[in-house]
């Protein structure tokens, strides 16, 4: 597990904690992509599925609802114990704490799926490699990463307000870096597929409206605790973090409505198949 060791610690830390408990805001904002992506990957009555970075578990739950068996495969043991406490009697459910580029594999898995679960190995090639190795023959794979963060206002917004407030890195970051945006790059994907084994890769350009918050003090609150702007609040302390979140606030204001805060997301959602 040494290559994904940054990615364990982090997993394993503050951020799982806190994934664990915005599970369900998390999951009813990125309902619309999830829901779009189950339609995608097709599931059938009785497929074997390897859910990659399944996190709590709410994708995993939703596929074995379809009839399928899912394996959720995660680093994080908080996310991992709560997707375990959602299982219920469950006995097309299982959960484990498996690095998906290092596991060893048994090649009769019909589907491998993923809700923004794959954009954070060290080695993409080699972890798609070793992916293809779970597949039966015509076994397939679905997954959904992020496109740029310019092109998710609801990320950007913010984004672009903390800027200032940041420290300049010494080098300029890598953005095929391990991280949510790492796959943006549509050729740099379809490169890695190519070279993991996988064949007839398709990358749909879908877009849609996320629901963040029904108003701007919940958004507020939820982005400074999980997702990328948290990430990048991270680094700051005292005063400076205020003020850093008294932009982001600032940024967000014009943009909430009498819904609340509905923003723009992009997403690639990939299928291919195992050839
Ligand atoms: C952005 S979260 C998404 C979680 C979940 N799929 C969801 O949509 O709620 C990314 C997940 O990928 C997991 N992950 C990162 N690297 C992994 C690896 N090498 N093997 C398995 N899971 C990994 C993380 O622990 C985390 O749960």
């Amino acid at each position: 597990m040494a290559g994904n060791r940054e990615q364990i610690d982090y997993w394993n830390g503050e951020a799982g904690e806190t994934w664990v408990t915005a599970q369900e805001r998390l999951d009813a904002m990125l309902a619309p992509i999830s829901n779009a992506l189950i339609e995608r990957a097709g599931v059938r009555t009785g497929e074997r599925v390897i859910d990659i970075g399944c996190g709590c578990g709410t994708t995993s739950i939703e596929l074995a609802g379809r009839g399928a068996h899912v394996w959720g495969i995660d680093i994080s043991e908080p996310m991992l114990d709560r997707a375990r406490s959602r299982i219920g009697g469950s006995k097309s459910l299982a959960f484990s704490r498996v690095d998906a580029a290092e596991a060893d594999f048994t090649p009769d898995h019909d589907l491998l799926f993923s809700r923004f679960g794959v954009m954070f190995f060290a080695d993409p090639p080699a972890a798609f490699r070793n992916l293809h190795s779970a597949l039966a023959t015509d076994g397939r794979l679905a997954f959904v990463c992020w496109q740029a963060p310019r092109d998710n206002p609801w990320v950007a917004i913010a984004g672009r307000a903390i800027q200032p407030f940041l420290s300049e890195p010494e080098v300029e970051p890598d953005p095929k870096a391990p991280g949510p945006f790492a796959f943006a790059d549509p050729d740099y994907v379809r490169g890695i597929l190519d070279a993991g084994g996988f064949t007839a890769v398709e990358l749909e350009d879908f877009r849609t409206t996320l629901h963040l918050a029904d108003s701007l003090e919940e958004a507020m609150d939820f982005q400074g605790q999980v997702g990328p702007l948290a990430r990048a609040l991270a680094e700051l302390e005292g005063e400076r973090r205020e003020a850093a979140l008294g932009a982001a606030r600032n940024a967000l204001a014009g943009h909430v409505t009498d819904a609340g805060l509905d923003l723009g997301a992009a997403c690639w959602i990939v299928s291919a198949r195992r050839g």
